[in-house]
C-alpha cells in the first residue's frame, strides 16, 4: 500500500510582532485579560509590501529544503488560505511561478482556520489515487489585513503567518486517516461580511471586519474538536495512550486544553503556538507542526494527531506517523 508522508516542513513568520501591551494602547483591553482569556501573549503581522504569495514562499524553501527536493521535482501545488494575493489568479499559481515549479496542478482552498488540513487531505488523496508523487501544501494567511483595529473582540486573537509540507508517496506509514467536516448552519457566528461577489467596495473599509460571535465559537469549537479527535482514533483502532502528539489549531488555549482533556492527553504532549502566533487561522496547524518538529519534540515514527476547526463551520483532521 502506498502511504502519503510529510519529507519536510518549513515555517515563515513576518518580522513585525505585536504585543499585548501594544494593544493595550490600541483599544481597552489588558495584557491579563487577552493572555487568560486566549492564552496569546504577541503575533506577527504582515509589513505592508507582504502579501500572502511572499509568506508561503519563504515557508515553501524551508520546506523543500528540509525535504531535499527542487522545484522540479514537485508535482502539485496546493494552498490553503482565506486571505490570497488576489481574487485570480489563485495563490498556488502565483506561488508555483515564483519557486520556478514546472507546470503542473496548482490550486488554494478556502475553509478558514481548516485549510490547512482540508489542502493536506487533498494532496493525500491525490497521491493515494492520482499518482502524485511530490505536493507542496501551505497554509498561510494575512488575517490581520481583515482586522478592524478598533474591535477588540477580534484584533487581540489573530495574527499572520505560513507553513508548509512536502508531502510524498512512502511504503511506509504516513497519514493513516483524514476526517473532513462541515456544517453550514453555523455561518453567522463567525464570517467576513464583504467578497468579490458581494460588498467589495466595503472591503478594508472601518465598515466590515471580521464578525464573530465569540463565546458561541468557543462552545462549538470545544465540542466539535473533541469529537473530530476521538472519531479520528476511534476509527483507526488507536489508544489514546498511543498518540504521542496532538498539534491542534492554535486559536485560543482553553480550546486547546478542552481538547487535550477529552483525549485525556497531558499537555506535555499537546505543540502549543498560540503564545506567539495567535490565530493564524490555515496557517496555524502547519507552524505548530514545525516548531515541534525543529526543537525535537516530534520525532520520525511518532503518532502525530492534527486537528483543526474554522468559519463555515469546517474542521478536519490528519492522523500520521510522522
Ligand atoms: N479585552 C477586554 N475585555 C474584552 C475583550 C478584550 N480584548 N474582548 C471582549 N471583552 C469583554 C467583553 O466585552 C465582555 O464584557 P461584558 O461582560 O462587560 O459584556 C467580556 O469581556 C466577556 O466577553 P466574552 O465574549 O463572553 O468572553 P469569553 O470568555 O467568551 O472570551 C473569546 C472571548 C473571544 C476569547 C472567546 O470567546 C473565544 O476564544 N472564542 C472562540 C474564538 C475563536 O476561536 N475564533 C476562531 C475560531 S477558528
Amino acid at each position: 500500500m502506498t502511504y502519503s508522508r510529510i519529507a519536510g516542513t518549513g515555517r515563515y513568520l513576518p518580522e513585525k510582532i505585536l504585543t499585548n501591551f501594544d494593544l493595550e494602547k490600541m483599544v481597552e483591553t489588558s495584557d491579563e485579560w487577552i493572555r487568560t482569556r486566549t492564552g496569546v501573549e504577541r503575533r506577527h503581522i504582515a509589513a505592508e509590501d507582504q502579501s500572502a504569495s511572499d509568506l508561503s514562499v519563504e515557508a515553501a524553501k524551508v520546506a523543500m529544503d528540509d525535504a531535499g527536493v527542487s522545484p522540479e521535482d514537485i508535482d502539485m501545488v496546493i494552498i490553503g488560505t482565506t486571505t490570497p494575493d488576489l481574487v485570480f489568479p489563485n495563490i498556488a499559481t502565483i506561488v508555483q511561478h515564483r519557486l520556478g515549479i514546472p507546470a503542473c496542478p496548482a490550486f488554494s482552498l478556502e475553509t478558514a482556520c481548516s485549510g490547512f488540513i482540508y489542502a493536506l487531505s487533498t494532496a493525500d488523496k491525490f497521491i493515494k489515487a492520482d499518482g502524485a508523487k511530490c505536493v507542496l501544501v501551505v497554509g498561510v494567511e494575512c488575517l490581520t489585513r481583515l482586522i478592524d483595529w478598533s474591535d477588540r473582540n477580534t484584533c487581540v486573537l489573530f495574527g499572520d503567518g505560513a507553513g508548509a509540507v512536502i508531502v510524498k508517496p512512502s511504503d511506509e506509514p504516513g497519514i493513516l486517516s483524514t476526517h473532513l467536516g462541515a456544517d453550514g448552519q453555523y455561518k453567522d457566528l463567525l464570517y467576513y461580511p464583504s467578497g468579490p461577489s458581494r460588498d467589495l467596495d466595503k472591503a478594508g473599509t472601518k465598515e466590515v471586519g471580521i464578525m464573530m460571535t465569540g463565546n458561541e465559537v468557543f462552545k462549538v469549537a470545544v465540542k466539535t474538536l473533541g469529537n473530530v479527535a476521538t472519531k479520528a482514533l476511534e476509527d483507526a483502532g488507536i489508544e489514546q495512550s498511543e498518540l504521542d502528539w496532538l498539534v491542534p489549531h492554535q486559536a485560543n488555549i482553553r480550546i486547546i486544553q478542552a481538547t487535550a482533556k477529552r483525549l485525556d492527553l497531558p499537555m506535555e504532549k499537546v505543540i502549543v503556538t498560540v503564545q506567539d502566533h495567535g490565530n493564524t487561522s490555515a496557517a496555524s496547524v502547519p507552524m505548530a507542526l514545525d516548531v515541534g518538529v525543529r526543537d525535537g519534540r516530534i520525532k520520525r515514527g511518532q503518532l502525530v494527531l492534527m486537528e483543526a476547526f474554522g468559519g463555515g463551520f469546517t474542521w478536519g483532521s490528519v492522523l500520521m506517523r510522522f
